[in-house]
């Protein structure tokens, strides 16, 4: 099996809690190297992650030849130049959400990649989770009947300091809609099918950030079923984590000391253990194996052009007060 050489872009907070070590533990990937703007940290990293080369030159970067693909973690507003001038050179793509700030972005991106016919995958998590792997094969099963509803409250208490990139519309692009609901969104759309319209509302009285600290996004798909995804910077953890309903049972996912999934049909109910999972590291093995063309891409570059879309769509009608009409 080869072993893709990974070069890491953005080696913030992500990259250190998640996706460095997820690199160091798959079994198909290795930490080549790390682009930071600072020489110190970029070294100090290096180390740490037992990374080969830091460098602070994007164009030095992109240019070593042993690099295979690159993992990118900066902040939302550098996604596009970057996953672009990556896929120039050659290199597959591994970008984390949301794939960019608005769908043209995003287009570009789907492009570049198309054109220069490297792999292009975004980190949409929750598609990874055997949990959610099981929820989606039980709906193709129409094991609860017809959905009709769906829910996902996604929140962290995760007040943000007045100069953290999160809060600058110009470089998040949004706020926790952007941030966590481009996560429940996609979950939606994986599990429940095209989105054809959407409405939603945001508010940030509680920090007076100048992007939604809440965001409430509702969602119609194309075989009727509807769904709601609430997002919050200032709202606490909620402990219910996904909801389905469908005409002859539901399904559940809730932390009580560790997830569990409650299924329900016809007045029987099951509750399931789930485990701890490395998404992270799920991610990159199966990236992988996309490159080597020994799997078909649970994420491809459309998901992150469409989660865009939907986002979009969300913020226009906020904005407007208008249920704002898809196209797929
Ligand atoms: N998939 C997930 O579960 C998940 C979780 C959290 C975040 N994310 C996503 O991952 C990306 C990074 O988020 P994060 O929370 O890791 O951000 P972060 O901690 O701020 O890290 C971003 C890194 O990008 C580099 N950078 C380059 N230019 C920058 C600039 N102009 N301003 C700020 N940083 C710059 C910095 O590294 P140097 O200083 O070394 O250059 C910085 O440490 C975002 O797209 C975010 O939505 C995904």
């Amino acid at each position: 099996m080869k072993c893709l050489k990974w070069g890491v872009i953005g080696p913030g907070s992500v990259a250190q809690r998640r996706a460095m070590p997820a690199i160091q533990k798959a079994e198909n990937a290795e930490l080549h190297a790390i682009l930071s703007r600072d020489i110190d940290r970029g070294q100090r990293l290096a180390q740490e992650y037992g990374a080969e080369i830091p460098y602070t030159d994007t164009e030095a970067f992109l240019a070593d030849p042993q690099l295979d693909a690159v993992y990118i973690a900066t902040p939302v507003f550098l996604h596009k130049e970057q996953a672009v001038a990556a896929a120039q050179k050659g290199l597959h793509v591994l970008c984390d959400k949301p794939l960019s700030l608005n769908p043209s972005q995003s287009q570009k991106i789907l492009d570049a990649c198309q054109a220069n016919n490297v792999h292009l995958q975004i980190c949409f998590l929750f598609r990874f989770h055997s949990c959610f792997q099981q929820i989606r094969q039980w709906l193709q099963e129409k094991r609860f009947g017809t959905i009709v509803h769906a829910r996902m409250p996604f929140m962290k208490h995760a007040p943000k300091d007045s100069n953290d990139w999160h809060i600058d519309p110009a470089k998040s692009g949004g706020g926790s809609i952007m941030d966590l609901g481009a996560h429940s969104i996609d979950l939606f759309r994986w599990l429940l099918g095209e989105v054809t319209a959407v409405s939603a509302f945001c508010s940030s009285f509680i920090f007076q950030h100048p992007v939604e600290e809440t965001g409430l996004v509702m969602l119609r798909f194309e075989n009727g079923a509807q769904a709601v995804t609430e997002t919050s910077f200032s709202g606490q953890l909620s402990a219910q984590i996904l909801e389905i309903y469908g005409t002859s049972g539901s399904v559940v996912v809730y932390n009580d000391n560790g997830w569990k999934i409650k299924t329900t049909i016809d007045d029987q109910t099951e509750i399931i253990d789930a485990q701890f999972e490395d998404l992270f590291q799920s991610q990159f093995e199966h990236f992988g194996r996309c490159v080597e063309g020994q799997e078909s891409p649970i994420v491809v570059g459309l998901d992150g052009l469409r989660n865009n879309q939907i986002i979009s769509a969300a913020y226009r009608s906020a904005t407007s007060k208008k249920v704002v009409d898809l196209e797929n």
